[in-house]
């Protein structure tokens, strides 16, 4: 697939940094491809170093990053700012940045585009697209917080990678799929990934505590 292709389905833009969580990415880019986006990959220097250290991808290709579903995507050059999505004539859907490093949150909050994914999220902000931040970094100081407000008040969405723990994940996958299915919801994209909380699951949850609770 090519960026110049006419856009005939839903469009997403994903940008990924050094921050730790590679896993979060692949599950992005495997879920939006799997639901038939055509995905557009624009990944930091470090970004690429946490892929191969977190995730085993070595070379970033589009199979190995959407799960076999590499149709789906456009790899653009992370340090290609001439690239399509660099510009605000590019039409797409919305932009997430998974995993959002601390130095790329504040990049976007004070306009800098030394990068695709930084010059792609400052386009999306300027046209008024959806932009969500999936930041990683704990704990935060003022200097992230400040930069969280400067961007949500440019319009942008944060979204700390920190997953529920409230339907009893059993694995790291159900982290993973509980934080991506929050940020497919949070750009708008259907999925069926388990994340829905069920009042009727927790009174079952209760009436299974009461009945193994001691009587007084
Ligand atoms: C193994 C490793 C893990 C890192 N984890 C984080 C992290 O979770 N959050 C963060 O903000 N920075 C983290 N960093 C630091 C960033 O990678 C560093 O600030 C880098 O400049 C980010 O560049 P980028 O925003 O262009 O990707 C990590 C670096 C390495 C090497």
């Amino acid at each position: 697939m090519t960026a110049s292709q006419p856009m005939n389905t839903r469009r997403i833009v994903v940008g990924i940094t050094g921050a730790s969580g590679a896993a979060y990415a692949v599950r992005v880019v495997e879920m939006l491809a799997a639901q038939g986006v055509e995905v557009h990959v624009a990944c930091s220097n470090l970004g690429k170093r946490l892929l191969a250290e977190e995730a085993g991808i070595t070379k970033l290709d589009a199979d190995a990053l959407s799960g076999g579903r590499g149709d789906r995507l456009v790899m653009h050059p992370g340090n290609d700012v001439g690239a399509a999505c660099a510009s605000g004539s590019f039409q797409h859907d919305g932009m997430v940045v998974v995993p959002a490093s601390s130095n790329t949150l504040a990049k976007i909050a004070h306009g800098i585009s030394d990068n695709l994914v930084q010059r792609a999220a400052q386009v999306t902000l300027k046209e008024r697209r959806p932009l969500v931040i999936a930041h990683r970094e704990s704990p935060i100081g003022l200097t992230e917080i400040e930069a969280m407000r400067k961007v949500t008040e440019a319009g942008a969405i944060v979204a700390p990678l920190s997953p529920g723990l409230y339907l009893q994940p059993k694995s790291v996958n159900d982290l993973v799929d509980f934080m991506a299915g929050r940020l497919l919801d949070l750009l708008g994209v259907e999925h069926q990934l388990p994340i829905r909380w069920d009042e009727h699951l927790a009174e079952q949850r209760q009436a299974t505590a009461n009945r193994h609770s001691t009587p007084r």
